[in-house]
């Protein structure tokens, strides 16, 4: 079947290379001219584990193709995908649904022939209705069907994510449709992957549903952190005892210095937006999304604890191992160290930091911040050394090497990377997450 991607970011250009993969003819179209010359020239926009190999295969097998002329690309196509971008609009927090909606009359204008049109963009109940109306109202003649289908992808491992998913669920109360996404994903239903039909507006709110309950599962967990330190109990132990038992799971309980990235903050937010806007209220998700902002600040007050406190941390150099909001991706969105290295530089410390990927967007982000070439030159001349993000890189450093670089041996491990009896066996002053 020939697809075509409205929209070559993150999802767009993730899905359609997989899409591709399994045999569909598909086309990634972006309105962005650098960004199609770039993917052309088979350089990557953004960075994924196995994207640019995967790209490359299915180019070279001419099953994948870029264009920014969406006509051109949508002619023919069984489904089209819309996979734009809904950030927070700025001042409210609702989702800014301006592109999904112009991608909506563009399709509108140029459609000829019978197509699924698919909403893969996070999008508040209700924006399938929208886009169907859009449609309706400007090319009444053609035959369509709107569909949700949400993308469960974690960036760092979005290939594998789309490959073997937990589930798809696809969103439509539409027969045809319904044959048409079958057909979009018979290559996963083949490898039992099960696809789950359900209405559309379910399928919407299904999507935030998960990622605010998993933002509510990784804050429940940091608060139990909060307490383990203080009754002196072991917040690994109590995940891993609380995990074992099915209905809770072990997934998504690793205690660390808060949620961020391109999903959960700005999904939970629209989810408060849309249960406010129905008179809903969720607030359970309210409190996680209070809890979750000030975990950063509090992250950067523990690190000045480390430091002997805020007098003896004016002036003192502190070195920051990971800036990403987690491993695998150079995506700085909301990432926990930008509050973590502002609170210090507000207490006069001077930050060094290095990450393997997001040091570019990272630069902009954090002025005040010294990038260095690799982890050990970060360390040089530290007085506390902090893990950020647990890039594989950093899990086994030269502790002796870092020790003798480093002004003074303390090492502060925010997401539990280390094994303190270990470390503090080395000479380290070492503090984690929960553990005391
Ligand atoms: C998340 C969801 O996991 C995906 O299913 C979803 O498709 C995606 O959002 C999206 O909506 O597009 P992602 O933001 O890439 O994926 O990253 P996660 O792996 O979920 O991590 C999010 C944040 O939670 C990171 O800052 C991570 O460090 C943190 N986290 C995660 C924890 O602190 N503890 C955990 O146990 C798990």
């Amino acid at each position: 079947m020939k697809i075509a991607m409205v929209g070559s970011g993150y999802v767009g250009l993730v899905s359609g290379a997989c899409f591709a993969d399994f045999g569909h003819d598909v086309v990634c179209i972006d309105k962005d001219p650098a960004k199609i010359e770039s993917l052309n020239a088979g350089v990557m926009p953004i960075f994924e584990p196995g994207l640019a190999e995967l790209v490359a295969t299915n180019v070279r097998g001419g099953r994948l193709s870029f264009t920014t002329d969406l006509a051109e690309g949508i002619a023919g196509a069984g489904a089209i995908f819309i996979a734009v971008g809904t950030p927070s609009r700025r001042g409210d927090g609702h989702a800014d649904l301006s592109f999904v909606h112009a991608v909506a009359a563009e399709v509108a204008a140029n459609l000829k022939t019978p197509a699924v049109v698919v909403t893969k963009s996070t999008v508040p109940v209700g924006t399938g209705d929208e886009v169907e109306r859009i449609i309706a109202e400007a090319n009444p003649a053609v035959r369509f069907a709107v569909a949700s289908n949400p993308e469960f992808l974690r960036e760092g491992a979005a290939i594998t994510d789309f490959k073997r998913p937990d589930r798809i669920v696809i969103g439509t109360d539409d027969e045809w449709a319904r044959s048409v996404m079958t057909e979009v994903y018979r290559p996963l239903f083949l490898n039992r992957a099960p696809l789950l039909f359900t209405s559309r507006r379910s399928s919407e709110l299904i999507k935030y549903a998960a990622n605010a309950f998993l933002a509510v599962k990784i804050t429940f967990i940091n608060e139990m952190a909060d307490l383990c330190e203080k009754v002196g109990a072991d917040v690994q132990d109590v995940a891993r005892g609380i995990g074992m038992d099915g209905r809770i799971g072990s997934k998504f309980l690793h205690a660390g210095p808060g949620y961020g990235g391109s999903c959960f903050p700005k999904d939970t937010l629209a989810l408060l937006k849309t249960a406010e806007d129905y008179d809903a209220p969720t607030r359970i998700v309210e409190a996680v999304v209070k809890v979750n902002e000030s975990r950063k600040r509090a992250m950067g007050r523990k690190v000045i604890d480390a430091l002997g406190g805020l007098d003896a941390a004016r002036g003192k150099k502190v070195a920051l191992l990971g800036l990403t909001f987690k491993p695998n991706t150079d995506d700085m969105r909301d990432s926990p160290s930008i509050a973590i290295a502002r609170t210090l530089t507000d207490a006069g410390v001077e930050v060094a930091a290095y990450d393997p990927e997001g040091m570019e967007l990272a630069r902009s982000l954090m002025p005040e911040v010294t990038m260095t070439k690799g982890p050990y030159e970060a360390v040089d001349g530290a007085d506390a050394v902090v893990i950020v993000t647990e890039w594989d890189a950093f899990r086994a450093l030269d502790l002796e090497r870092v020790k003798t670089l480093a002004k003074t041996p303390v090492l502060v491990d925010l997401r539990n990377i280390y094994d303190p009896a270990e470390v503090r066996g080395r000479g380290f002053a070492y503090s984690s997450i929960g553990r005391v």
